[in-house]
């Protein structure tokens, strides 16, 4: 079984074949970082047009790099939502064209199923697991309990942790994109301490996150450093926002680890996934507090923790062979939660 996967949500576009022995046959990525660089973030009709004028050369070239026709594909999956509209419909149209001309099975992916599945496809991850997804428009924790099953655990109040990290870079100087230059930037920090920022909803009752009081904190610190931001200040700065985010989201994931060990006494595994998971002290947080709590940890390969087409591809797949695919009706979808159960959060600009 292999299966074609598109994933054209935010700012990359990416096309990937991927077989049932979990193999990655091609992942073709295009960032457009270029395209938004200068306007400091993603502009939704710029990355809409870039996903139309590269997805079909992208999706040839990952059926050349895989050495796979058409012919040989089980199922056509694309991101059919949450994201930026006029990307998802970019993808979603390409993807029910290739399953209606070739008579192939359409798969309309979540694309935060596809970060969340994806440590089943690079690691032997049985369910249920613990799942923090952290990425530029998502910070939730949720047990995962089989494929399309999520219970949500935990969400942000107010701003996702990606957009955090963006949005606290850009108060830097450090540019877009915010999260992964923040990460650098905390590299050359020579007084990680000298900043005492807040850690949002430490010991606080429940799994919620929120960040907006850690950004204005950010801004508060600005205000009394001098203009232009010397570069090490902005290092400083930068790594004491890393170590609070890290403190926030490993609080938050251990009450969540107590709360799914008794919805679910065999979830032993916390995975992480979304962008932020690429942060390497986020990711050593997270690796020390189930370590003490005696879990095992999984964070999939840097790659594969930014938006890629082989995890809508996987995610496909693991629907493909439970029989759940969808029809050529089906609509692309701006909001679209793991799981529709969940209380909706209280809060200004509360996410999905
Ligand atoms: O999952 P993703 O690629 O796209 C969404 O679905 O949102 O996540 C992108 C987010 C951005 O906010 C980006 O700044 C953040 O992930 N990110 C990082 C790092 N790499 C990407 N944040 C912190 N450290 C990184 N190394
Ligand atoms: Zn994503």
């Amino acid at each position: 079984m292999i299966v074609l996967g598109i994933e054209t949500s935010c700012d990359e576009t990416s096309a990937a074949l991927v077989n049932e022995n979990k193999q990655i046959l091609s992942n073709v990525i295009l960032s457009q970082i270029a395209e938004h660089e200068p306007y400091g973030g993603v502009v939704p009709e710029i990355a809409a047009r870039a996903h139309l004028d590269h997805l079909d050369r992208l999706i040839r070239e990952a059926l050349e790099i895989a050495g796979v026709d058409l012919g040989k594909v089980s199922g056509v999956a694309a991101a059919a939502g949450p994201g930026l509209i006029g990307g998802v419909i970019v993808g979603v149209m390409t993807a029910k064209a290739i399953a209606l001309a070739r008579g192939l099975p359409f798969i309309a992916v979540n694309h935060l199923e596809g970060h969340a599945l994806t440590a089943r496809l690079t690691n032997d991850v049985e369910w249920p697991f613990l799942l923090l997804l952290v990425s530029g428009g998502h910070c939730q924790l949720l047990l995962v309990e089989g494929v399309g099953r999520y219970r949500r655990l935990g969400t942000t109040i107010d701003d996702a942790v990606g957009e955090a990290f963006d949005k606290a870079a850009k108060l830097i100087g450090l540019g877009y994109p915010g999260g992964p230059r923040l990460e650098q930037a905390a590299l050359r920090a020579r007084d990680p301490g000298r900043f005492d920022l807040p850690r949002p909803m430490l010991g606080r009752p429940g799994c919620d996150f929120s960040f907006s009081g850690l950004k204005t904190a950010v801004r508060r610190c600005l205000d009394e450093l001098p203009k232009p931001l010397p570069a090490q200040d902005g290092a400083d700065l930068a790594s004491a926002f890393q170590s609070a985010v890290g403190d926030a989201l490993a609080d938050r994931t251990a009450r969540a680890m107590d709360l799914a060990a008794t919805l679910a006494p065999e979830c032993r595994t916390l995975v992480v996934a979304g962008g932020v998971a690429a942060n390497m002290s986020v990711r050593a947080r997270l690796d020390a507090q189930s370590a003490r709590k005696g879990w095992r940890f999984v964070a999939p390969p840097l790659g594969l923790c930014t938006d890629n087409a082989a995890m809508i591809a996987w995610a496909g797949l693991e629907r493909l062979r439970l029989g759940m695919t969808d029809g050529l009706d089906f609509a692309p979808r701006p909001r679209w939660p793991l799981d529709p159960d969940a209380p909706k959060a209280r809060g200004a600009g509360v996410k999905a």
